[in-house]
């Protein structure tokens, strides 16, 4: 089976690429910086791709003669109307092969669930522009006619996961620096460390029994971000205070600045429980994530340690 992956310089795309090559499995990836991607994964046998993700031309070469496509590209939240235009290049690219499309999904689209946990039968309740975007392109992707699934995460950590939310937690902790964390910090929430996260992506991939279906990724033991953030500090061996924001001083923010308000438009899943259930992924696939939050921890901390030096 030959795989492409879209954004393979990311968190969860370089992390699939380096899961599929030491697997021996043929990788295409597509990167718009080759030397970034080989200092990433150094040692990996793969094919690079240099293009754009919203360069048809670009997408079709790498995605040609390839069975599983893991559509894995990301914009900043500012620029996240790309992620539709990105979409669409993507269909159009596949549209006479047809090979399988495997789109990571999140739990902004879900709003504030009626029931918890949140399954793949939860309807979308999307509550704000940027997450109504995010649930747009994945119901785009699954109404394509292409075999496409879907797999909701829980928000990743671990190498190479050097987003605005984070990277400083990490940083921070290492440092033994204050966390100012651009949330509430005292609901349960779910991290999952990113080998978890892509191992739970190919274990569909190829599968035809998976086709038209949408996953949710449960197992995660739901942690607040405050005792998140104190194990961080335990593991790095420092000391600091982790302080939060309420969701409403957030949206107060947004009304002042485009970053802000992007932001406050993903931040809902940190006011409220978000917990998903991972059954039905579990039993199509046999997939459980298999590493806790204090090797995931730790790992990752080694991680931000090294790139530090
Ligand atoms: N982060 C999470 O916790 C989380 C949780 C659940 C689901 N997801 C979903 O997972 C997906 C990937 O997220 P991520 O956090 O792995 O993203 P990320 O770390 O921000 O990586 C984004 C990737 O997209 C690439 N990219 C951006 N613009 C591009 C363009 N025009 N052409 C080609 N490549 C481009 C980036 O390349 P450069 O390296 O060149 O910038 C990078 O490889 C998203 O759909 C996200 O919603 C994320």
């Amino acid at each position: 089976m030959k795989y492409s992956i879209i954004g393979a310089t990311g968190a969860i795309g370089s992390t699939i690429v380096r899961q599929l090559a030491a697997e021996g499995k043929q990788v295409r990836a597509l990167v718009r910086d080759a030397e970034k991607f080989y200092r990433l994964l150094p040692d990996i046998l793969a094919e690079a791709v240099i293009g754009d993700a919203l360069n048809p031309k670009d997408v079709r070469r790498a995605v040609a003669e390839v069975d599983v496509v893991f559509h894995c590209v990301n914009f900043p939240l500012t620029q996240y109307e790309r992620t539709l235009e990105a979409a669409h290049v993507l269909v159009e690219a596949v549209l006479s092969e047809k090979p399988h499309v495997v789109f990571p999904g999140n739990t902004w689209v879900f709003g504030k669930p009626a029931r918890l946990p949140i399954t793949p039968e939860t309807p979308f309740g999307p509550p704000s522009a940027i997450a109504r975007l995010k649930a747009k392109v994945d119901e785009m992707l699954m109404n394509s006619g292409l075999p496409v699934t879907v797999v909701h995460l829980p928000d990743f950590y671990g190498p190479n996961v050097a987003n605005p939310l984070m990277k400083p937690l990490f940083e921070s902790a290492l440092a033994g620096k204050n966390i100012f964390f651009p949330a509430p910090v005292n609901v349960p929430h779910q991290f999952i460390y990113i080998d978890d996260a892509a191992r739970a992506l190919i274990a569909v991939a190829g599968q035809e029994g998976c086709h038209g279906r949408r996953y949710t990724v449960g197992g995660v033991e739901p942690i607040t971000v405050r005792r998140f953030a104190e194990t961080i500090y335990q593991a790095a061996g420092t000391q600091g205070r982790v302080r939060g924001m309420p969701l409403w001083l957030l949206r107060l923010l947004g009304l002042f600045s485009a970053e802000a308000r992007a932001g406050a438009g993903m931040m809902h899943t940190f006011a409220w429980d978000v917990s998903m259930d991972g059954t039905a992924l579990q039993r199509d696939t046999g997939f459980m994530p298999q590493v806790g939050s204090v090797d995931g921890i730790a790992r990752t901390l080694a991680w931000f340690h090294q790139s530090a030096s």
